[in-house]
């Protein structure tokens, strides 16, 4: 890893354009020190170089391959999974796409038409994503999570039953599925984030890291999809069948 020490930023982002996300969380904007090394700015900005170095290393790994396992997980811990997810993009990914965008006419007066239209479409993408986060966590998985409390005992019968009324498991996953693609604006007006070798840097890693972005959001949404789903469904099934169970018992 000594060898990284003397690169300058610019060769570390473009060796790998996800390497300028983990100078970002320490505070680093990569277009500020193009010409300087990691060794440079690392002193200048009083962080840990084999800190920075093996954040760098692990961001690679960072992968969702995960979700296999998720299968075999309770509802209660996928929906925890789901959340911390929601979490990351909404505290990490999306900031720091913000962030390229806010820097990128700033560098490069080039890219001003550009920059201005993404300017005023990733916002617009920010609220319509945040609001399907919180939709998804106020009602869909507080309705989940009712039910599986029902299901272990934790919650009386009417709460669920009131709860079961108002909401049902097929009709979220219909809507969720009509909300395909969220990023089709940003594709669109970006020609599907495609660059070409000569592009600025900038770009590159602004448009790798929208790639980036639209592809962990398909994951997500799948996870949802193929696995939340069809597990709560499961767990309606068996709260009406409990309910039916208590009604003749009455
Ligand atoms: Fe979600
Ligand atoms: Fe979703």
């Amino acid at each position: 890893m000594q060898e990284l020490y003397h690169k300058t930023i610019t060769d570390l982002v473009s060796e790998n354009f996800v390497r300028a996300s983990t100078l970002y969380y320490f505070g680093v904007k990569f277009y500020d020190y193009r010409e300087e090394t990691l060794e440079q700015v690392c002193l200048e900005k009083g962080l840990n170089i084999t800190t920075v170095l093996s954040s760098m290393e692990s961001v690679n790994k960072e992968d969702v391959s995960q979700n296999v396992q998720l299968m075999a997980y309770p509802v209660d811990l996928v929906i925890e999974y789901l959340k911390h997810s929601h979490f990351i993009f909404v505290k990490k990914r999306l900031p720091y796409i913000g962030q390229l965008i806010d820097g990128l006419a700033d560098v490069n007066f080039r890219y001003s038409s550009l920059s201005k239209d993404l300017k005023a479409v990733f916002p617009l993408f920010v609220e319509d994503f945040i609001e399907h986060i919180y939709e998804e966590e106020d009602i869909l998985f507080a309705y989940i999570g009712s039910l599986s409390k029902f299901l272990s005992g934790d919650k009386p019968a009417s709460n669920v039953y009131y709860g079961m009324e108002k909401n049902s498991i097929q009709e979220f996953a219909l809507d969720h599925g009509e909300h395909e693609n969220e990023m089709e604006g940003l594709s669109k007006i970006t020609n599907g984030y495609a660059y070409c070798d000569e592009a600025d840097l900038h770009i590159k890693v602004l448009f790798k890291e929208l790639a980036r972005l639209e592809n962990d959001l398909k994951i997500h949404a799948k996870v949802e999809d193929n696995i939340l789903f069809p597990k709560s469904l499961q767990l309606e099934r068996l709260v009406k069948l409990r309910f039916h169970e208590l009604a003749k018992l009455n």
